[in-house]
């Protein structure tokens, strides 16, 4: 069921395949060297099987320094499945990519992620203990997406301070893209915060709905990233800043909870040279594994847990920033400068 793919960035890949059930999927483990590695499933229509491959590579190795600038004891992991969570997603399915993280003996943990839900990870730890974001049970965190937003919320006002001279969110204009769990979320707390939204999403009964709820405008999920805004808030796809779209920005600032929003470097330096500020994703979306973890390291108080971490995440941003502002370079490049530093030392160590 668990073929290894040899891989020399990551500690750790594994296809995953159940003929019974119909199962593609893979498990990358990108480092356990601060503790087990921690990252969600998701599910999605890809463009092949490298596509797949190209893309957990990619996220466990971001939630490697998601979890480091969390300041959590948790290593970078990630799994995916292949199809369409709507049509293709099957108990039976769920339950084989639980038999694969079982396998891994606790080397990887599991919880949400795009396409998922907390029932889905009730199936999943049918068959695992290595399981986070369960609906109950002893140290069960729930659903990961409303602290997700909140740590989104307040990235958006320490950038709208810096970057709008006022954290105050009162008529300013967000663009956010995808309005799922954590988009969704996010509309609220912008909405009461006084916030004018523009939205897109590819399923339109969401988009029709933000406009009955939030009087939001409407934006084709094609165009939403050049929509007249003073904040672009990613909340779907990654690589969504790229060469052809960064050009195309309206926006002064660019804060969401998308998972690994810029394409490359070059999408980094080239949002910096336009006076673009960039919230690096993983550190504005570093709540929902800060929730998650509370239930991976079984922490008694969890909101209290919470509470402290979102506020270290913060403290975290802030430096960031200021660092680069002094540094005349991208949040971006301090981010991973800052989480790589800290990893060497920890190795050193
Ligand atoms: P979700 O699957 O609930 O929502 C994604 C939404 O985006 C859906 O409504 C979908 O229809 C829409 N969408 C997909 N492609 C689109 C496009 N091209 N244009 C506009 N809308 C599009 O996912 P969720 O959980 O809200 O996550 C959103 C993003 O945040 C993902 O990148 C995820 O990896 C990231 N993230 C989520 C966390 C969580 O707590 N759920 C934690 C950290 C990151």
């Amino acid at each position: 069921m668990l073929t290894r793919i040899e891989c020399s960035t990551h500690e750790e890949v594994y296809r995953v395949s159940d003929r019974d059930s119909g199962l593609e999927g893979l498990i990358a483990i990108h480092s356990t060297q601060a503790g087990p590695a921690a990252g969600g499933l998701r599910m999605r229509v890809y463009d092949g099987f490298d596509a797949a491959l190209a893309d957990v590579l990619a996220l466990s190795r971001g939630m490697t320094y998601k979890n480091a600038a969390a300041g959590l004891p948790l290593g970078g992991g990630k799994a995916v499945i292949l199809g369409d969570p709507a049509t293709e997603k099957t108990d039976a399915k769920l339950r084989a990519m639980g038999r694969a993280v079982a396998a891994l003996d606790g080397r990887y943990w599991t919880a949400e992620d795009m396409g998922m839900s907390p029932d889905d990870m009730k199936v999943l730890a049918g068959e695992a203990d290595f399981v986070a974001g369960l609906a109950d049970g002893p140290f069960a965190s729930g659903d990961p997406s409303p602290i997700t937003a909140q740590g989104v919320f307040n990235a958006l006002k320490i950038g709208a301070a810096r970057q709008f001279g006022s954290a105050d969110l009162a008529a300013k204009r967000v663009a956010v893209q995808g309005l799922g769990h954590v988009g969704w979320y996010l509309c609220e707390r912008l909405a009461a915060a006084g916030a004018e939204l523009i939205v897109a999403d590819t399923v339109a009964a969401r988009v029709t709905e933000a406009q009955a709820r939030f009087g939001a405008e409407v934006a084709a999920p094609e165009a939403i990233h050049r929509a007249e805004a003073d904040v672009f808030a990613p909340c779907a796809i990654g690589g969504i800043l790229n060469s052809a779209s960064v050009p195309e920005l309206r926006a002064a600032m660019v804060c969401g909870a998308a998972n690994n929003q810029l394409a490359d470097d070059a999408a980094a330096d080239a949002l910096h040279a336009r006076g673009i500020l960039y919230l690096p994703d993983y550190v504005a979306n570093g709540g929902g594994i800060i929730n998650a973890a509370s239930e991976i390291l079984r922490i008694g108080n969890r909101a209290d847990f919470v509470t402290e971490r979102l506020a270290q995440l913060e403290h975290t941003m802030r430096g960031i920033l200021d660092a680069a502002a002094r540094r005349d370079t991208s949040p971006a490049h301090v981010a991973d400068a800052t989480v790589e530093q800290g990893m060497a030392l920890r190795r050193a160590g």
